[in-house]
């Protein structure tokens, strides 16, 4: 087996280890996936300044994000059918993070329900809420992620409709799959992944089943998931479900500078600059792009975190640097989880804590709270 050096080796394992429409489910963007490229690529278009014969002794990635610790500046994104990828999904990954000391967000969309995963850990976890048009099951949801001790909320407010990811549809994907021919030829080619979706009961969205009226198996999961996220959802929403939250607050998926000010309102303590990894509004730039415009216009006033894109820690590096107070992977520990389970997820982890480490240490600086602009080459 050749050596796991960075995130594309942990990708390509989990590429012939997951079936193929749980893999491309995690892996695809909207239509043209332009936007998803992007997310990648133009972090390549910015250039890292170079230092030397500075002392590199006694370096610290440790940090804040919302007035937490964290390890370092990087918090696992919350990501639907993470269960699908590996058994189990969800709680691997939340331990994983608790022992690596990054905060891990739990999706409403997650095939581990939000008191299972609860009980898995020993740390508080987010929890990421949608905003649903059944308001009760929303407003149970957040009282939910109260009793399990969650120690942030994070709100997503751009997927009131779904992007077109052509790739589930022509893979029909649907959770737990349907036994059709093609589906049942994926899973035949992935023993392992098999063996333990055999050994686990949790093969749906456990969040929903048996929480929301009418929703006992997939068929009227599907259609009351597609019925369901509310496409009238304003910043009013916003207020009722910071009341009824009560405590910390995080809104994900701003992009736009008029955006970023208009979440000021609403009192969140972060806003996420986010194209929901390029799954939403194809030919929206990339985060990295329009993260410094958003830090300059309400930095001062929220926390502004970002996600999108990020492969290496390199990548969270400049986008420290560019002004986010932290940043987030959603696809690095999932190929890490589709690779080898919780120890891929840990590997995952190291991988970019041992880039950044180095990165911060060859552009000359000791600790990553010292890094800003006067870390990037700009002519
Ligand atoms: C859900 O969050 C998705 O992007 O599929």
């Amino acid at each position: 087996m050749s050596p796991i050096l960075e995130i594309n080796d942990l990708k390509k394992m989990a590429r012939r280890r997951v079936p193929r429409m749980f893999f491309d489910y995690a892996d695809s963007g909207s239509w043209t996936e332009s936007t998803y490229r992007a997310n990648e690529s133009d972090f390549q278009k910015i250039k890292l300044r170079q230092r030397v014969a500075v002392d590199m002794t006694n370096r610290s990635l440790k940090s804040e994000m919302i007035g937490q610790e964290v390890a370092m500046p990087l918090a696992m994104a919350p990501t639907g059918l993470t269960g699908m990828q590996h058994a189990d999904g969800e709680i691997l990954i939340a331990q994983a993070c608790e022992e690596a000391g990054i905060p891990y967000t739990l999706s409403t969309m997650s095939v581990c329900s939000i008191e299972d995963v609860a009980e898995h850990t020993k740390k508080p976890f987010w929890f990421q809420l949608y905003v649903m048009r059944d308001k009760e099951f929303a407003g149970n949801l957040i009282d939910r992620a109260k009793a399990a001790g969650c120690s942030a909320l994070v709100l997503t407010l751009d997927l009131q409709i779904l992007g077109q990811r052509h790739k589930d549809l022509r893979n029909g994907l649907s959770t737990p799959p349907k036994f059709t021919p093609n589906h049942v030829l994926q899973m035949a080619t992935r023993p392992l992944w098999c063996l333990g979706m055999l050994g686990t009961k949790r093969r749906t969205f456990r969040n929903i089943v048996g929480h929301a009226k009418g929703v006992e198996d997939l068929s009227s999961l599907s259609s009351w998931t597609a019925e369901q996220f509310d496409p009238k959802l304003n910043w009013d929403d916003v207020e009722w479900i910071k009341e009824r939250w009560g405590g910390p607050l995080i809104i994900k998926g701003i992009l736009d500078v008029e955006d970023a000010k208009l979440s000021l309102k609403t009192g969140a303590d972060a806003i996420i600059v986010s194209n929901h990894g390029g799954r939403q509004l194809d030919g929206a730039p990339s985060s990295i792009e329009v993260l410094e415009e958003i830090v300059d216009a309400v930095g001062k006033d929220v926390e502004v975190h970002m996600d999108g894109g990020i492969r290496s820690g390199q990548d969270i590096l400049k986008a420290i640097a560019l002004g986010a107070k932290g940043t987030y992977v959603g696809r690095p520990l999932l190929y890490g989880l589709g690779a080898m389970g919780k120890p891929g997820v840990a590997k995952a982890i190291d991988i970019l804590r041992n880039e950044l480490d180095i990165t911060m240490a060859l552009c000359g600086e000791r600790d990553i709270k010292n890094i800003g602009k006067h870390n990037l080459y700009r002519k």
